[in-house]
């Protein structure tokens, strides 16, 4: 049973030079959801698609982890209780800190998925240059990660351990996008005490017993030191 649960958005990641979503210099002021976020999207016009997250993936691989990622990786080590993180990012800077209990809900950025195998592996290279799937030889990978309209991957596991945690933080999420923004009422729910640790506050925060506004970096190592 994992004592403490962390949800993860890409606030956590904005001071490795990750981008957020819905800030004013977000990824979705100079990209519309439905061209690159949706499987419809994908039919319509896969090569921008396969850019889209082929950039991504760059500017995944060219961050680093930062203060809040190690914090949270250091937690896990020392403390008695289990530590597990929910994480909405595709970035992989949660087990590049360090990290071994990460769930990835939206999927990962540096895997690909065969729609014609079903194979599931490490991104073998760009996908805008359609390389064979390595199993079947097929021309169809596609980004191993969510897109709007499509199931959340291991939301069972997720309400498994969200349900029996002690503690549930979210950290670096607007809390825009479910089910991961609704994860918060189940844990207070199941008697969990839930904290936000965020830039900006949420319009509600009532779910919430404690807030902490402020850069991930600033406000998560401080935090955690305390458990
Ligand atoms: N430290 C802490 N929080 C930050 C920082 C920072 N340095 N910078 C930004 N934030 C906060 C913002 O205040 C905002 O509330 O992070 C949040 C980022 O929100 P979004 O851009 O909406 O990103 P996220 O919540 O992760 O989006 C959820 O939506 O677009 C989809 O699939 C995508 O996983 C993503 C999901």
């Amino acid at each position: 049973m994992a004592g403490i649960v962390v949800l993860t958005g890409a606030g956590i990641s904005a001071e490795s030079g990750i981008r957020t979503f819905r800030a004013s210099d977000g990824l979705w002021e100079d990209h519309r959801v439905e061209d690159v976020a949706t499987p419809e999207g994908f039919a319509a016009d896969r090569a921008r698609v396969q850019s889209f997250y082929d950039e991504r993936r760059r500017a995944a691989r060219a961050a680093q982890p930062n203060a809040a990622h190690h914090a949270l990786a250091e937690l896990e080590a020392r403390h008695p209780g289990e530590v597990l993180i929910v994480t909405q990012n595709i970035d992989g800077l949660h087990e590049r800190a360090g990290s071994a209990r990460v769930v990835h809900i939206h999927g990962e950025v540096d895997r690909a998925w065969c729609t014609t195998c079903d194979e599931r592996m490490p991104c073998p290279g760009d996908l805008a240059a359609e390389p064979p799937c390595p199993r079947c030889g097929a021309r169809s990978l596609r980004p191993d990660v969510v897109w709007f309209g499509e199931p959340v991957y291991a939301l069972d596991e997720i309400y498994d351990a969200v349900s029996l945690c002690r503690w549930f933080w979210v950290v670096g999420t607007s809390g825009a996008v479910t089910p991961a923004a609704s994860l918060v009422a189940v844990a207070r729910e199941a008697g969990a005490r839930t904290a936000l640790l965020n830039l900006d506050a949420h319009d509600d925060t009532s779910m919430f017993d404690d807030v902490v506004l402020g850069p991930a970096t600033t406000v998560v190592p401080p935090w955690v030191a305390r458990f």
